[in-house]
């Protein structure tokens, strides 16, 4: 049986934000890393690297994923999507984006991309959360800025305003 290298790069292509890219990556490296440090996007933070913070947070096939419990191999053929998926092609922020900024729903903005990924994926299921709802789906990610006041706010007018 030949003996496998961990250090062997191996190719991993898939779909990002609805654009075709590419890399290599060691069986090792998390996606996290390789987004960031492969592909060149920003927003996929690292926090804690073990799943609890949220800041990794993105979507591969439409389920909400922390990037840091993810292999770069096992992204090859997904979709992905992450934060910079959210505004308008001419840079117009989403209408939840807008809800975070007119209800100071972040501060430093290190826990915002993966909290906007995973409010994506949530309110396409539950469109009509109630406060409490959405202080526990908010519960899976750390915010150290906030108190997460805004970002309930936020929410809750979103949804709201665009009908439920
Ligand atoms: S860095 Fe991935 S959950 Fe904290
Ligand atoms: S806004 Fe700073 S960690 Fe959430």
């Amino acid at each position: 049986m030949p003996q496998l290298n961990r250090d062997t790069r191996h190719p991993v292509s898939f779909t990002l934000n609805g654009r075709k890219v590419a890399g290599t990556a060691e069986p090792r490296m998390l996606l996290s890393d390789f987004l960031t440090h492969e592909i060149g996007i920003t927003s996929c933070h690292v926090g804690c690297e073990h799943g609890v913070c949220g800041a990794c947070t993105v979507l591969i096939d439409g389920i909400v994923t922390r990037g840091c419990l993810t292999l770069a191999v096992q992204a090859d053929g997904a979709t992905i999507e992450t934060s910079e998926s959210l505004a308008h092609e001419d840079g117009e922020l989403s209408d939840l984006q807008k809800a975070f900024k007119k209800h100071h729903g972040l501060q430093c903005g290190y826990c915002t991309p993966g909290i906007l990924m995973s409010l994506t994926a949530y309110l396409k299921d539950n469109p009509k959360p109630t406060e409490e709802e959405v202080r526990d789906m908010l519960s899976g990610h750390l915010c150290r800025c906030t108190g997460y006041v805004g970002m309930v706010r936020a929410v809750l007018d979103y949804c709201e305003t665009r009908g439920g």
